[in-house]
């Protein structure tokens, strides 16, 4: 028997303070100042045009970007909800269509369906917590154009199986990829795989300015299309004013371009990409080597062990009813643990507490996009419990974030608390 918990008053496993998750934000230093300087003594900040000629920042980053991920375009944008709206328009979807979108994501994902003007149709989770395939198929019916899958928390869908699915029936696929920069599926980078890879430099992402966001994709007329619609369409074209050069290429769009300053925050918090990745992939081995063994605990598979950007640790209780007593003892332990689901809880990641999408509520009377002529297929429903397996597995998951600040020592002393806290509460 080890110590006695803390809980009930025994000494704390962890004795160190618990850093918040902005893995590249607390990094911020010299590199970003030097950047961000640059840009504002120059007197640069449109990447367009400034009072004298210099190299955009932004072009920079999208070209930096590009290669590091082997995709042949990278348009930065505002944010990963203007990137995720962007893709879904560059792909085709709109008025009538049905998109398929992960049911357990940041709610952005499924909002910009609505934003472009199609249904969104929720699916399932598998033990990963990443989007079930065979619910993704299931799903499927003439009406589906798109599906917009979540390397959700780190972790890669099932890709093979994903566009196998998609290529059978002839359907996009944009990745989510906010959270889950840098990640790979076997051997190859997340964002990389569908029609289009959108990211997010949000404050709370791995690589951070504050707000941001990005696409990549390798066919010309998508760039295009990302690149018309995130910049009121019509703005940037090798001519402006010229007629289209091809059937489509004209429309109206929205602005989502990335600001200079953006751009050079961006410029150094991707050179520390790497180094942030191998530090949360180091420490959240140790973690979950530390605590596999254990009876009662099952650490959420992955579809690629090597690819899960490490940004957290999530693992599986037997039993739903176990894991509060088991998140308090963790806490009393020193852990920054918490539990992901509760019904009475509302969380932005998790469809059941998506009311707008669920009761289909919308700015105008006129009930777009779910009344729709040009929606051929039966009625889309939602429900609270529409997708049970991702409840089931939500409601008995313990997770800790992973930030990079954290020592070898910090997460030893992780180790030891879920383990004392394992032996009473597992
Ligand atoms: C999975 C996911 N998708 C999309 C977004 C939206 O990103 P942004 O805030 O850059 O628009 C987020 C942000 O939290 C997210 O986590």
């Amino acid at each position: 028997m080890s110590e006695k918990l803390a809980i009930y008053g025994g000494p704390k496993a962890k004795t160190t303070p618990n850093y918040p998750m902005y893995p590249g934000g607390l990094e911020i230093g010299e590199e970003e100042k030097k950047q961000v300087l640059e840009a504002l003594d120059r007197k640069y900040l449109f990447r367009y045009y400034g009072p004298e000629k210099y190299p955009s920042k932004v072009r920079e980053l999208e070209q930096k970007f590009a290669a590091k991920f082997g995709a042949k375009y990278a348009l930065a944008t505002s944010s990963c909800t203007g990137a995720l709206l962007s893709a879904l328009v560059a792909c085709g979807v709109g008025p009538g269509d049905e998109v398929l979108v992960s049911g357990y994501t940041f709610f952005a994902s499924c909002a910009v369906v609505v934003g472009a003007k199609a249904i969104p149709v929720i699916c399932d989770a598998d033990e990963t917590l990443t989007v079930d395939p065979e619910d993704i198929e299931r799903k499927i019916n003439p009406c589906t154009k798109a599906m917009v899958i979540v390397h959700m928390r780190g972790v890669p869908c099932d890709m093979n199986k994903i566009m196998a699915i998609a290529k059978k029936h002839n359907i996009k696929v944009i990745e989510d990829c906010a959270q889950a920069i840098g990640g790979t599926y076997k051997g190859k980078y997340l964002g990389t795989f569908g029609d289009c890879g959108c990211f997010s430099f949000q404050y709370h992402k791995t690589i951070t300015a504050g707000e941001g966001g990005m696409i990549v994709c390798n066919d010309e007329r998508t760039y295009d299309r990302c690149m018309s619609y995130h910049d009121t369409a019509a703005c940037w074209r090798p001519d402006r004013f010229a007629e289209q050069r091809y059937e489509g290429e004209l429309f109206c769009g929205s602005n989502f371009r990335m600001s200079e300053l953006t751009g050079a925050v961006m410029l150094a918090q991707f050179d520390r990409l790497d180094g942030l990745l191998e530090r949360m992939r180091r420490n959240q081995k140790i973690i979950i080597d530390g605590i596999k063994d254990l009876k009662g605990i099952t650490p959420r598979p992955r579809h690629d062990d090597e690819g899960d950007t490490g940004i957290c640790v999530m693992f599986y209780l037997d039993s739903k009813d176990k894991v509060n007593p088991f998140v308090d003892a963790l806490r009393a332990e020193g852990v920054g643990a918490s539990s992901v689901y509760s019904a009475g809880i509302p969380d932005w990641h998790i469809y059941r507490h998506w009311k707008h999408v669920i009761e289909k509520k919308t700015p105008t009377s006129v009930n777009c996009p779910w009344d729709c002529p040009y929606h051929k297929g039966p009625e889309v429903e939602y429900s609270e419990n529409m997708c049970p397996n991702m409840l089931e597995y939500l409601s008995r998951v313990v997770t800790l974030d992973v930030p990079p600040q954290m020592s070898v020592e910090d997460c030893e002393m992780i180790v030891k608390g879920i383990r004392k806290v394992a032996e009473v509460f597992a």
